[in-house]
């Protein structure tokens, strides 16, 4: 599909809410599957990668139903799972496949997990070597990351065994191998210990926690033989990786003032909006209250003159999924957006911080690129065609150069992996 947003001729404006949070609905089915008891999560978004983890579970032998945005399951409890030897298809999602092996190592249980090509080529060492060295019986094939270096791969294929607690310092600050680690300890027979480079996403933590684990930032106590878990119940925050599209759609367009309602701001991901009112935007939270233990608020963002940030250090970690729309914004700011420390991009949907450099240049924009980064010289921004690359993000982050610029993105369906109302929501605004 081809996508091509209008040229605004009038500020976006108005009030709108986003589908609920990726990151958190992934925990949310995954860990209900393995409580005691019905969970019920409302607000659950129905798209490619929330698709992908609930149809794993299901090939495992624990389906779920998703109706008017409620999902309702029935746990099989902290054990192995009820399809021995099952093949799980995880689709496009990193999260489903390496929070899955979290799972399947701490159940003691027996499946191989599998995905798309592009999954195939994601690095899963990161999670394959400390899981072995709590003598987890895993195996991955041997494969060429999408930076030409290789990894071990998917499919990974598991096998019961018996694990151990351990320490481990994780070398680069990843939520989705910490959470493989924490969930896999809680089938150890002793303490584990972890610490990470970067604040990462505290999603697991805190959900575990709300279900009865005895589970910290930087310890996991395994769940006691007679123990068990909680099931769910509440409603999830809206996903601000979703969110910032819209920001940066209005944070681009002058004289904008929009309103996402009911956003999680969990502060190891507003890294975001952060950054975006460092280039000049007005960001207020108001409506400030809690949902499933996450902080949530209703954010307004208001245009301004924008100026050019450097964007390292934590605040890449707590932007990580943001770095495509804040590139946008980038472009279109005055003097340049430096973005350092930022090397994990390369391991992402695609290797982002080349895709990102790639089709900016392709809508005209100066873009320099560098091993752990990049740098937009703002203002330069022309348009043309842009390719998504098999990138929801990129997509969305193309697309929404088109409300200054004339702009086509190629390869626009990928978006539906993550946000399929992302030009409804738009339009809603005014676009
Ligand atoms: C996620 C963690 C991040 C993020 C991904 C979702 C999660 O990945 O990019 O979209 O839900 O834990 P990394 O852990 O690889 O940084």
């Amino acid at each position: 599909m081809d996508l091509t947003l209008q040229v605004a001729r009038k500020p976006l404006s108005g009030t709108v809410s986003v589908p609920g949070d990726k990151s958190l609905a992934h925990r949310a089915a995954l860990f209900g599957a393995v409580a005691e008891g019905v969970s019920e999560i409302r607000g659950y978004p129905d798209s490619g990668v929330t698709r992908a983890m609930r149809g794993a579970l299901a090939s495992l032998g624990v389906p779920s139903s998703l109706e008017d945005g409620t999902l309702v399951m029935k746990g099989n409890g902290f054990k192995p799972f009820p399809n021995t030897g099952a093949a799980a298809y995880c689709g496009n999602s990193a999260t489903t496949i390496r929070l899955l092996a979290g799972v399947l190592a701490g159940t003691g249980s027996s499946a191989t997990l599998d995905g798309s090509e592009g999954l195939r080529r994601r690095p899963m060492d990161r999670i394959v070597t400390p899981l072995n060295r709590m003598g987890v019986d895993v195996h991955g094939v041997r494969g060429i990351a999408a930076d030409g270096r290789e990894v071990t791969c998917a499919p990974l294929a598991f096998a019961p065994a018996r694990l151990h607690g351990i320490d481990y310092d994780l070398p680069v600050a990843s939520a989705q191998v910490l959470s493989c680690l924490q969930l896999a300890a809680l089938g150890a027979d002793g303490e584990s210990h972890f610490t990470a480079p970067g604040p990462v996403r505290d999603h697991t933590v805190r959900m575990l926690r709300s279900m009865g684990a005895s589970i910290t930032d930087t310890t996991v106590c395994p769940i006691a033989p007679d123990g068990r878990l909680r099931p769910l119940n509440g409603t999830l925050p809206g996903d601000i990786s979703s969110a910032a599209f819209l920001f940066a759609a209005a944070a681009i367009v002058p004289g904008s003032r929009i309103t996402v309602k009911g956003v999680g701001v969990n502060p190891t991901r507003t890294g975001v909006l952060d950054v975006l009112s460092l280039m000049g935007a007005k960001i207020s939270l108001a409506g400030e209250r809690e949902e499933m233990g996450e902080p949530v608020a209703d954010v307004t963002l208001e245009s301004s003159r924008l100026k050019g940030a450097t964007i390292a250090g934590d605040d890449v970690v707590r932007a990580i999924d943001e770095i495509p729309a804040l590139a946008a914004v980038a472009a279109f700011a005055e003097g340049d957006t430096v973005v350092r420390d930022a090397a994990e991009l390369r391991y992402k949907e695609t290797d982002r911080i080349a895709a990102i450099v790639r089709q900016l240049r392709a809508l005209g924009a100066e873009v320099d690129e560098a091993k752990d980064g990049f740098i937009v010289h703002g203002g330069k921004i022309s348009g043309g065609v842009a390719q998504a690359n098999g990138d929801h993000r990129l997509a969305m982050s193309m697309a929404i150069c088109g409300l200054r610029v004339p702009v086509m993105v190629s390869g626009a369906e990928i978006l539906d992996e993550s946000f399929p109302s992302f030009v409804p929501t738009l339009g809603a605004l005014g676009a």
